[in-house]
């Protein structure tokens, strides 16, 4: 696929493969797309199709046996992408909550005042202001997955790419992930949210992406997927099933 780069390009893969070393097959198979300026993208897919390598491609945490990735320049840089792993607490590096908020940006130019009067308003914008004298291990799994997107506005990053947000999370936990995914989409923030949880977030996205064996099946608006059985024939459940009866709550592979 060749696309044509345009000013609301942030991102484009072209032909991305992935092969680990003594891995037998590729787990990912030519994989193009762009992301454009305020997308919300869903990212799904069953357990290995290769949502999280993904994700370390675009972050250039991973390099790419094969293909290119182009990222918009700023200032003569890659964009910064903004990554919150699906283990909450293995991206805590500071021991309170302001001083994991600070250390995204310990090596920056940028000055003292500037640095707390962004802090101050993250603190307020992700209602974390109360807390920023706790110990960052002592917060929720809610206000844990806060906490990264905190790191993450502190060094201004346009792309946001949640891994399995809502994993371990009570209802009022994904509530307040919801919330803050709409609130970053509403300031401007380009979003993609890796997981296979279609109910908790589907209605914020515009374009809904499948991964299937490594390989993009789907890059399209998320309503055909839901309806013309697009879902069940890649293992992901359809969420507009409804529950109407004690005996509908279980899940069987039939209703997929
Ligand atoms: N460092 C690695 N070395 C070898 N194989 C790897 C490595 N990282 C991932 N894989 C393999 O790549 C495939 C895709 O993994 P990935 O973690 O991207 O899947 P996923 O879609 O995120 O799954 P899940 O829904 O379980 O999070 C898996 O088969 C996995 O075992
Ligand atoms: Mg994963």
């Amino acid at each position: 696929m060749i696309e044509t780069q345009n000013a609301n390009t942030l991102l484009t893969l072209t032909g991305i493969g992935k092969q680990f070393s003594k891995a037998a097959k590729p787990v990912l198979n030519d994989v193009s797309f762009s992301v454009f300026e305020h997308d919300c993208i869903v990212v799904s897919g069953q357990n290995g199709s290769g949502k999280t390598v993904l994700m370390t491609l675009i972050a250039g945490l991973e390099q790419p046996t094969s293909g290119s990735i182009y990222r918009k320049q700023c200032n003569g840089k890659d964009i910064p992408v903004g990554l919150v792993f699906q283990d909450a607490d293995a991206q805590i590096l500071g021991d309170t909550v302001e001083e994991d908020i600070l250390f995204s940006v310990r090596y920056s130019r940028l000055s003292q005042p500037e640095r707390i009067q962004r802090l101050e308003t993250i603190l307020k914008q992700l209602g974390l202001l109360e807390k920023r004298n706790y110990p960052a291990r002592s917060l929720s799994g809610g206000e844990k997955r806060r906490l990264a997107v905190a790191g993450i506005l502190m060094m201004e990053a346009d792309i946001i790419i949640f891994d399995e947000p809502f994993a371990n999370l009570d209802f009022p936990g994904v509530v307040q992930v919801t919330t803050m995914i709409r609130q970053l989409k509403e300031s401007g923030k380009t979003i993609m949210v890796l997981t296979h949880e279609l109910e908790k977030v589907l209605a914020l996205a515009n374009r809904l992406f499948i991964l299937h064996k490594g390989t993009l099946v789907y890059d399209a608006e998320p309503k055909t997927a839901l309806e013309n059985g697009i879902l069940a024939q890649y293992g992901i459940r359809n969420p507009l099933c409804t529950y109407r009866t004690i005996e509908d709550l279980i899940w069987n592979a039939d209703e997929l």
